[in-house]
């Protein structure tokens, strides 16, 4: 375990060149055109004058493990993902147990465009302009029990059409979790679009979080389940390198990661270096929800 455990946060942490030598060469890149729009009920933006990352670059330069872990080659090989017809089960501490289908959920909640920072511990940034509702009106929609306190999520699991599922570089499925009170807090989304239009494949399609004040590794893609917990559930980073990759992964500048500082990020598609803010930016709006709680011990 430890050998693969250390293997997959060596690939994480990969400079491009060197995961471009493991996948043998570029790969070539569709030209990345928003299919269709969704229909926007309210536009917030929560990035101040920050300019918006070109979407060429947004779908372009992407985590999703389950393809690749080179940043550009998923535009590539999830262009196939089949997400329609996509079911999210709900199971765990509910009144009963739910399923919906996507379109469902997406004419269930008024849709909302939410422009935040956006955040890998990997310690590059940009700005995107995601479309979605929020997460705590999908919670209410589930009917927790009193004794529900956090909740998982589950990315899908086929490795027919996630080639990379047949590796080992991850345990599979990819899984996720939240506090309750993380999950109904205003600012947690969930993602159905970027830029208008519905998720490109490689961001997630069709329906991810995104959880603005938190690493993006937090914030899973491709969902189909999701489950109530009374106990805190595992997620996939921490499973595999528990001493780098927290339950909590808050965006912090003052907390580095074992193997190099989060103090500041590379914008894409900018030059030079920002400093990292606390809270990735969202210190006022969530820092209630940390009180008394030592954020060194609970990266
Ligand atoms: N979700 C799944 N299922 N698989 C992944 O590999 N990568 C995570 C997160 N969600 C990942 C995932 C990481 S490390 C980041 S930084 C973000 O997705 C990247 O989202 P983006 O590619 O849309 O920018």
């Amino acid at each position: 375990i430890a050998g693969w455990a250390a293997l997959a946060a060596g690939v994480l942490a990969a400079p491009a060149g060197v995961s471009a030598f493991l996948r043998g060469g570029p790969a070539r890149r569709r030209p990345a055109v928003p299919p269709d729009r969704l229909a926007i009920a309210r536009r917030v933006n929560l990035a101040g004058d920050e300019k918006i990352t070109p979407f060429e670059e947004a779908s372009n330069y992407t985590n999703f493990y389950e393809f690749s872990t080179a940043k550009r080659d998923p535009t590539v090989l999830a262009r196939d993902l089949r997400t329609r017809p996509w079911t999210v089960t709900v199971d765990g501490l509910v009144k009963r147990p739910l399923a919906f289908e996507v379109d469902e959920l997406i004419r269930l909640f008024p849709i909302e465009e939410r422009v935040y920072r956006w955040r890998c511990v990997e310690a590059w940034s940009m700005v995107i302009p995601w479309v979605g509702f929020p997460l705590a009106d999908f919670v209410g929609k589930c009917d927790p029990l009193p004794a529900a306190r956090f909740v998982g999520f589950t990315t899908l699991y086929d490795p027919k059409q996630m080639p990379m599922q047949n590796d080992g570089v991850l345990p599979w499925p990819y899984v996720e979790g939240l506090r309750l009170d993380e999950a109904r807090h205003p600012l947690a989304l969930l993602a159905v679009g970027m830029y208008g239009a519905p998720l490109p494949p490689q961001n997630g399609a069709p329906l991810r979080l995104v959880i603005p004040w938190k690493y993006g590794f937090k914030s899973i893609k491709s969902i189909v389940k999701v489950t109530f917990h009374d106990k805190m559930p595992k997620s996939s980073w921490s499973k595999v390198q528990p001493g780098e990759y927290g339950f909590y992964a808050n965006v912090n500048p003052n907390v580095s990661h074992p193997r190099w500082s989060q103090a500041k990020e590379r914008r894409i598609g900018e030059g030079g270096k920002r400093p990292t803010l606390m809270f990735n930016g969202y210190r006022d709006e969530v820092q209630g929800l940390y009180a008394g709680l030592n954020l060194r011990k609970f990266y």
